[in-house]
């Protein structure tokens, strides 16, 4: 027996060696030293030794169960360790590896003008409102002083849904629309950016569907001062301080008097050049005095009540701005155009 029990030490701790996963090492365990295993076996077979074969016997396979579980645990542990190196050496990270660039989106050119827009005039305490693109004739053209057979109409070349409903043609009938909205006819001071839609053939200058952004304050006693100091204001924050505007007469159904905005151009300082058309100025918006019957369709005593109003393109301002040469680039969305202009 005792033979026995050395050659199952000596049998063990050779599969000990050999084991070289957690899963061989814990089959030699249940082999070896479990319920089942061959020392169990041995000291359930004590009873049928001689009195003094038992301790003798007994200590033996303590001994050998104790050498056979110690050299199971010392392999345990290196295994362990062996295993640990692994995945560590698995998991290094090469700090000095160049990063891999996370591509990220921006806002479009003429999202963010127009943000620079409202921002300013938020500044100034104006309100941002919006309207629908898809309008009735009787906001686009009759509430703006331009009634069906007005010559006006002709410079608005419509996309007419039904006869009586179309793809507004400028911004200027959420003007009226706020104005009627009002009930309590209190003053007003709202700009509207959005979407228009002209029948117009699409080039370098020109597209069927453009931003506009629309201004507009009613109060008692506003007058053509206020109008100046508003948008020179505007002018100066968007092309730089040393801006100058001119007014120039004009005309618009829906203000009395109209005029049309220039700023002196920064390409030339206004000395004239192809920029500016040799001119020294650029135009930028129309505006003018909103006119009394304007007011009055929308609810609002003329007598009482005066007001201001004004529209202008984002796009041209962006082109200005920018030296952008081509307005549908606005609109294609290559990718390398609109990439340089976004922020960082
Ligand atoms: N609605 C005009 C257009 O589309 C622009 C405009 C001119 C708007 C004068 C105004 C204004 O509010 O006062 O051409």
């Amino acid at each position: 027996m005792k033979e026995q029990l050395q050659a199952l030490q000596t049998e063990a701790l050779e599969k000990v060696t050999q084991a070289s996963s957690r899963k061989e090492l814990q089959d030699v365990r249940v082999a070896y030293l479990g319920k089942k295993g061959p020392i169990t076996e041995v000291l359930r077979g004590m009873g049928k030794l001689s009195k003094e074969e038992r301790p003798v016997i007994g200590e033996l396979a303590n001994t050998v169960r104790g050498a056979i579980a110690e050299a199971i645990n010392h392999k345990q542990a290196v295994i362990e360790a062996a295993e640990l190196e692994k995945q560590l050496a698995a998991e290094t990270i090469d700090v000095t590896l160049p990063g891999r660039p996370v591509p990220t989106g921006g806002a479009h050119l003429l999202t963010t003008i127009v943000e620079e827009i409202e921002d300013l005039f938020i500044g100034m305490g104006f309100e941002v409102k919006e309207g629908p693109e898809v309008e009735t004739d009787y906001f686009n053209f009759e509430a703006l002083n331009l009634p069906k057979e007005h010559p006006a109409r002709d410079m608005q070349d419509s996309f007419y849904i039904t006869e009586e409903i179309l793809m507004r043609t400028h911004t200027s009938p959420v003007q009226a629309r706020t104005m009627t909205a009002i009930k309590d006819k209190r003053p007003v001071k709202m700009i509207c950016p959005g979407k228009v839609y002209r029948r117009d053939t699409d080039d370098a200058t020109h597209s069927h569907q453009f931003t506009q952004i629309e201004g507009l304050l009613v109060d008692k006693n506003v007058r053509m001062s206020d109008l100046k100091g508003v948008l020179d204001h505007f002018a100066k924050q968007m092309f730089g301080e040393d801006r100058e505007i001119r007014l120039r007469p004009s005309f618009f159904p829906f203000t009395e008097p109209s005029v049309e905005m220039d700023i002196s151009c920064k390409v030339c300082n206004g000395k004239g050049c192809s920029v500016c058309k040799k001119t020294g100025w650029i135009e930028i918006l129309g505006a003018g005095m909103v006119h009394p019957r304007v007011l009055e369709m929308a609810g609002y005593d003329p007598t009482e009540y005066s007001g201001f109003a004004f529209g202008m393109g984002p796009e041209r301002i962006a082109m200005l701005k920018y030296g952008v040469d081509d307005i549908r680039h606005f609109y294609t969305n290559d990718i390398r155009f609109l990439k340089q202009y976004h922020k960082q």
